[in-house]
């Protein structure tokens, strides 16, 4: 079986502003990610991770080069073909990116199922079994901006894993959280890498964390620092084979989820 390449980037450049401010952010990423592997994107503060990490989730489009998803040159899509695709694949895990604040847990966390054009019922029932995996049923009715820190990102999982979904981008998914609840957001993570061959992102200062991914990308001023390992598909994990298996069925990985929550 060849390996397959979900995401890969050519030339990847990002400058910021102008003039005296202009920065260039990220000065040419080549790089290829597998389905179903796992990628820690490692490197000092300022060094580029996030930029290159909302590029890769196709949230911001790069000032040269360019990225393919599913071998697809993404550059050349509309913007609600772009959209479409991202609620479609795409999880997101970012401490910035929890969007309505004033509005109850359980409305943030079937917002993927809305756009996608779900049912109110299915929306509904998918929502709260992903906000049982999280430890969160009870907290659905609260307003999300009431809730700790910790279990904001907890509600980020869950959106991010209801509408099952082919990557997850998480942006230091434990920065700000104590150790126990930190561990309980990464072991849900990497159970979804392992049992459903969800390809992982993920951007961390954490050591730990990082060494529990299958290959660290570390940027080092914009540049990749170490060229990204070229593992042969027979180093990579068996989960990796077993993606695309054929269970698209979302409710399914939940269960799984659910089981061992
Ligand atoms: N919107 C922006 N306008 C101008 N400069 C920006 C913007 N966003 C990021 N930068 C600059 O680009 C560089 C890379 O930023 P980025 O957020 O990618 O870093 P990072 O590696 O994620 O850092 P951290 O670990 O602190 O989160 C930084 O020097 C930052 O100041
Ligand atoms: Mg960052």
């Amino acid at each position: 079986m060849s390996k397959n390449v979900i995401l890969s980037t050519r030339g990847l450049r990002k400058t910021y502003g102008r003039g005296d401010s202009r920065f260039e952010a990220l000065r040419g990423i080549n790089l290829e990610i597998i389905e179903g592997e796992s990628v820690a994107i490692i490197g000092k503060s300022g060094s580029g991770k996030s930029t290159l990490m909302h590029l890769l989730a196709l949230l911001d489009k790069p000032t040269k080069g360019n990225i393919a998803l599913d071998g697809e040159n993404t550059s050349k899509l509309r913007q609600s073909k772009l959209n479409k695709l991202r609620n479609k694949k795409f999880g997101f895990v970012f401490q910035s990116f929890f969007m309505n604040a004033n509005d109850s847990v359980l409305n943030n966390v079937m917002l993927p199922l809305k756009i996608a054009g779900l049912g109110a019922r299915a929306r509904r029932r998918k929502a709260m079994h992903a906000l049982r995996i999280v430890g969160l049923d009870d907290k659905a009715k609260n307003k999300a901006n009431d809730l700790s820190g910790g279990q904001k990102q907890r509600v980020c999982i869950a959106r991010a894993i209801v509408n099952d979904p082919e990557i997850i981008f998480a942006d230091e998914p434990t920065g700000n959280l104590d150790s126990a609840t930190g561990e309980k957001i990464i072991n849900i993570l990497f159970r979804l890498n392992r049992e459903k061959g969800i390809t992982l992102i993920i951007v961390t200062h954490d050591p730990e964390l990082a060494a529990k991914c299958d290959r660290q990308i570390r940027i080092s001023d914009g540049h990749l620092a170490s060229e990204p390992s070229k593992t042969p598909p027979t180093q990579l994990p068996p989960t990796y084979y077993e993606h695309n298996s054929g269970d698209t069925d979302a409710d399914g990985m939940l269960d799984i989820m659910e089981e061992q929550a």
